[in-house]
């Protein structure tokens, strides 16, 4: 057993589980009386009763339907019904007509809002505003909670460090650190400070490495290193379960051969036994039964005996469970330990989330709760810290006495569903305030809309339309990007330009010759580095969800100054995959050669100098990982740190002062980044280690210390231990990942 920095909040820490040598802490607080009645209810249980617990159906819409696997006590859990009443009936039944009447726990995909929609987590994470998230979170988990859904699945905590993959939208993008944080923001928001009746539990997904499949296709294989899974992949993983989420999903992909649903590695020794992870363990979609595809099973019961071994508490849409654990029991291929632990692990969280004593949901209030002014209003605050300003050439932001006329174009300018992004089943378009309605709102009368493009995939040659409209306005505000089916599940892209005419249209607009904002909304960072010679400003919005419009109304007009960081490096180009700030250096950094523009016809193998970049694309990206613009500028001058040497066990000081040099006033997001310089291991260059948000008044400065524990460099090393290893090291403050000189320090 490796010895772990055990941090755990003091709420979620009471009981021990004794698996494995060496004695953890469980990260579910449930209490010893609720342990005793698992114990009791346990022992009443028939096996048949208790492999229903295990089983997970998509129920939606039709109740009578699974009537009788209720009654019978077959089903542990339903996902996909929205509808209070129905979900009040699906639970009477299990309540009142089954033997047990162990309620059901009811699951729903509330990924970014529930019917307030937030933007994407990707735009969740530009905010670097870990309390917001919460707050976002709540609402959610309030929406939800009154319609009676208690379980969402979230949050995805996938470093995705390849823009090709669709699901890129749904995590909070490159960084384990920015990742953590939001992943404990999101587990506190559903939950609460201490999960009970009013709580939705959180599912930290997918277990484990599902980001890093082979050339962005989703689905696909990942060949991570333990290492590679110890240091990056399962950081934000560990943290939000010992924030006390309830649930944990396996994902989809194989990683070097052995599918996550089967990994006994992750999910027990790793997961239970260095974690004390105490809550349930679910599949995802039927990724039980793709061990079949996957070649690592012959049929259903032969996966359903390799997910029940390796640690999996319940069967999402496999049913393989259900139809096979009874059998393999009794053939002693399975423990019926085994089955009692994942029992337990789920009657479990059925106790501390009150669903015994409140299994029903109040019908006649749910209605009230939707989109109420407070939800909105934090969507709306929530999507103006999300929006990125990229390039700005002082036309932003815009000033409306000068303004008569406003050429309102592009196919995102009036997508009311699109602008929701991916994962928004339940966010209705007509509640969607696009910026088209939130322009026409505040100019009556002066807003012309001609989309030039209804669709971003659709081709045009000529933009004539446009263009004359243009001419005749004071400022052409285009509305670019993807539509929320182009990311997100199954949805990964080779090519990320811009799709369709997009570019051309901007171009034609620049041509026209009055000023351009272009504001982006994607799931992903596109390759914009062609359009920006054709705007004079540009604003990346990822998709902003419900309340998008009026919060980008808001920052083209000033009312907010933009605050938004990248969280995942803007590319130039595709081929640059995968390009990452925290990037490993090789023994032969890019020192400033050549690219192939410059190179004559008669230029020899070695007259380029042999280091690492692209003859045609450099080594850099076009935007690094925490970088955005404001309408302001911020200094960060005199760094000092408190010693020069610190022990392992100490903390550092960093003090520095942050001034607002701009006309403007603004918030800023100091980030600081630390480098080991070396190492049992090559280390990355650089590692955020601290961020926070602080506003500051034109011309205001202020002196600010940030405290770094030294344990928070610590690493897995060369020997699989995790520590920090003493040396040199570099640190920087800094408003984006490229910035900054550094200071230096020693651990002892
Ligand atoms: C996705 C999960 C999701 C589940 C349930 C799967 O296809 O990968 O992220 O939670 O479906 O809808």
């Amino acid at each position: 057993m490796r010895a772990m920095r055990i941090l755990l909040p003091a709420l979620v820490l009471v009981m021990t589980v004794s698996c494995g040598p060496r004695e953890v802490r469980s990260t579910v607080n449930a209490g010893a009386d609720v342990e005793r009645q698992i114990d009791q209810l346990l022992a009443k249980m028939t096996l048949a009763e208790k492999i229903g617990q295990m089983n997970q159906v998509s129920a939606g819409g039709d109740v009578s339907r699974y009537a009788e696997s209720l009654r019978n006590g077959q089903v542990g859990s339903i996902l996909n019904e929205v509808d209070p009443a129905r979900i009040n009936e699906f639970q009477r039944i299990t309540v009142e007509e089954s033997r047990l009447g162990i309620p059901l726990l009811v699951g729903r995909d509330v990924i970014h809002g529930f019917h307030t929609v937030f933007p994407i987590p990707l735009g969740l994470a530009a905010t670097f505003d870990p309390e917001l998230v919460e707050e976002g979170a709540r609402v959610a988990a309030a929406e939800a909670v009154a319609q009676g859904i208690r379980w969402t699945f979230s949050p995805m905590l996938d470093i995705a460090r390849d823009p090709r993959w669709g699901r890129m939208a749904e995590g909070s993008g490159e960084d384990p650190w920015l990742d953590a944080r939001m992943g404990e923001a999101m587990v506190r928001g559903y939950q609460g400070e201490v999960p009970g009746p009013s709580s939705m539990a959180a599912c930290v997904k997918h277990f484990a490495g599902y980001g890093a499949a082979e050339g962005g296709r989703d689905y696909n294989s990942t060949f991570l290193t333990e290492r590679q899974l110890r240091n990056v992949i399962l950081p934000p993983f560990e943290a939000a379960v010992k924030a006390g989420a309830l649930t944990l999903m396996t994902s989809f992909n194989d990683n070097d051969g052995i599918p996550s649903t089967a990994n006994s590695f992750l999910l027990k020794d790793i997961l239970r036994n260095e974690w004390g992870f105490g809550g349930l363990v679910v599949t995802d979609w039927n990724s039980m039964g793709e061990m079949i595809a996957h070649g690592f099973g012959t049929d259903r019961k032969e996966v359903a005996r390799l997910a029940a071994n390796a640690g999996v508490d319940m069967d999402m849409m496999t049913f393989g469970f259900l139809s096979h654990l009874e059998e393999l029991v009794r053939s002693g291929q399975v423990k019926e330990a085994v089955i009692d632990e994942a029992v337990r692990n789920i009657l479990r969280v059925k106790f501390v989330l009150g669903l015994f004593e409140h299994p029903y949901v109040d019908e006649a209030a749910a209605a009230s709760v939707q989109y109420a002014p407070a939800h909105l209003e934090t969507a709306r605050k929530t999507a103006e810290e999300s929006v990125i300003l990229l390039k700005n050439d002082g036309l932003l932001p815009l000033s409306s006495g000068r303004i008569r006329t406003i050429l309102v174009t592009g196919p995102m300018a009036d997508a009311p569903h699109d602008q929701l992004g991916t994962w928004s089943f339940d966010g209705e378009k007509s509640h969607t305030v696009t910026p088209l309605k939130a322009l026409q709102e505040r100019f009556p009368g002066k807003v012309v809309y001609v989309p030039g493009l209804t669709y971003s995939r659709q081709q045009r040659s000529r933009f004539d339309d446009v263009v004359a409209a243009a001419r005749r306005a004071d400022v052409v505000l285009a509305f670019l990007g993807e539509e929320a089916i182009l990311s997100g599940e199954a949805h990964s892209l080779a090519d990320l330009n811009l799709i369709g005419s997009q570019s051309e249209l901007l171009a034609a607009l620049k041509a026209a010759g009055k000023p351009v904002v272009a504001t982006v909304m994607a799931g992903r960072p596109l390759t914009i580095e062609r359009d920006l010679p054709n705007c004079n400003a540009m604003l990346y919005a990822f998709h902003p969800g419900t309340m998008g419009g009026p919060a980008l109304v808001n920052i083209l007009m000033g009312d907010v100054n933009p605050s938004g960081k990248t969280p995942v490096t803007f590319l130039r180009t595709v081929g640059q995959v995968p390009m990452y700030y925290s990037h490993t250096m090789t023994g032969r950094p890019y020192n400033g050669e050549t690219l192939l523009d410059g190179i004559g016809p008669e230029a020899g193998q070695t007259s380029l100098g042999n280091t690492s970049y692209y003859l045609d694309a450099g080594a850099y990206p076009l935007f690094p990982f925490g970088y955005g613009l404001s309408y302001t500028d911020f200094t960060f001058e005199d760094i000092t740190i408190d010693q020069d040497s610190y022990p392992v066990d100490g903390t550092i000081r960093v003090s520095y002062t942050l001034s607002n040099t701009g006309r403007y006033d603004g918030t800023a997001v100091p980030q600081v980044y630390i480098r080991d310089l070396v190492g049992s291991l090559t280390r990355p260059v650089k590692e955020l280690k601290h961020f926070r948000r602080v506003r500051l008044g034109a011309g205001e400065s202020i002196r600010l210390t940030d405290e770094i524990p030294v344990s928070d460099l610590a690493f897995w090393g060369a020997d699989g231990q995790k520590k920090v290893e003493p040396g040199e090291f570099q640190l920087w403050v800094a408003g984006d990942s490229a910035s900054g000189d550094p200071v230096t320090f020693s651990v002892r």
